[in-house]
């Protein structure tokens, strides 16, 4: 295993998840780094594992194969979870684990034109069996929608602007290519080559064309509810609005295990069932980061249901 696909935060998640014996969830399998991890240190723990992305699942389908019947993968989005848990019999959840975001297989591949430094054509899925790719997308939307995609999901500076260049551009079909997208950019919004300004209208693009908040939203919604009691929610966030979110979602439900003086308006609510297991949020060392590009803006955050 190359260390592109070093698993984040590992030591530190998984000592958060293990909760004993019992049903544990990884919905964002990815090359199963975690979840390998996670199985072949606690012989007593089996897996329910999801990933949007059939490439990704077939690679953790082989790296987990040693696993046997302990485990069962299935191809699904956050969004659809809820069905396939309900359909493996809905036994309550030990753990759940959640790494968002993009896998260095995903960025890595030309194919998918996920980064804006290589050449590609303008995809941007992570289930490329599914949906329309995002240059097929982008000629349908309108100017006033892109702008506040790119504005919301990137922090584009100029985002009106740059809607209307690729609006107009893409209705014509010439953005086929991560190549024209990062050229539109610069005659839009002037000057030349700042990877800066490419890396946040790729994301808000990707963000956009891949529904991430909505797929996080549908998530968090249910995610709460499928684990036991003692049981475990572990998240890495890389991108402080998804941090955010998740905090959100948990907040009126967390009780922190360290005091803190918070103001009165975001004192949780006493009688959450939840509790923090992260009073602050768990970034990784100098050292992972320098090893490991993509963990970098690694944020980990746990949340354990109480006992009844
Ligand atoms: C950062 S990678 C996970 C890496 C993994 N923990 C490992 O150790 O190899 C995130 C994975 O989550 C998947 N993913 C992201 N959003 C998803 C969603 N809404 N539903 C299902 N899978 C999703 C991506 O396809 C990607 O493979």
């Amino acid at each position: 295993v190359s260390l592109r696909h070093e698993p984040v935060l590992l030591d530190e998640s998984l000592a958060r998840l293990w909760t004993g014996p019992g049903l544990y969830l990884d919905a964002t399998l990815g090359y199963a780094g975690h979840a390998h991890a996670l199985l072949a240190r606690h012989p007593e723990a089996r897996l329910l594992g999801g990933d949007r992305d059939p490439v990704a699942l077939g690679l953790a389908r082989t790296r987990l194969a040693e696993f046997g019947d302990r485990v069962m993968l299935v191809h699904a989005t956050f969004a659809e979870l809820p069905a396939v848990h309900a359909a493996s019999g809905g036994e309550p959840l030990a753990g759940a684990l959640v790494d968002l975001g993009l896998s260095s297989m995903q960025i890595d591949d030309p194919g998918r034109g996920m980064s804006f430094m290589q050449e590609g054509p303008l995809d941007l899925r992570m289930d490329a069996t599914r949906g329309e790719p995002a240059s097929t997308r982008l000629a349908h939307v309108t100017e006033e929608e892109l702008a506040e995609i790119l504005r919301t999901l990137g922090d584009v500076r100029g985002a009106r602007r740059l809607a209307r260049a690729i609006v107009n551009e893409a209705a014509r079909g010439m953005l086929p290519t991560t190549r024209a997208l990062r050229e539109t950019v610069d005659r839009a919004l002037g000057g030349r080559s700042h990877p800066r300004r490419y890396a946040q209208v790729f994301q808000a693009l990707r963000m956009w064309v891949n529904d991430e908040a909505g797929q996080l939203d549908a998530l968090l919604e249910w995610l709460p509810d499928a684990v036991r009691a003692g049981g475990v929610v572990v998240t890495l966030a890389y991108h402080s609005g998804e941090d955010r979110r998740i905090k959100q979602a948990l907040r009126g439900r967390v009780v922190s295990d360290v005091p803190r003086r918070l103001p009165v308006a975001e004192t949780p609510r006493a009688s959450s069932p939840w509790e923090s297991l992260t009073a602050r949020v768990v970034r990784p060392t100098a050292k992972e980061e320098a090893a490991n590009p993509r963990a970098r803006s690694a944020r980990l955050r746990a949340f354990r249901r109480k006992s009844a």
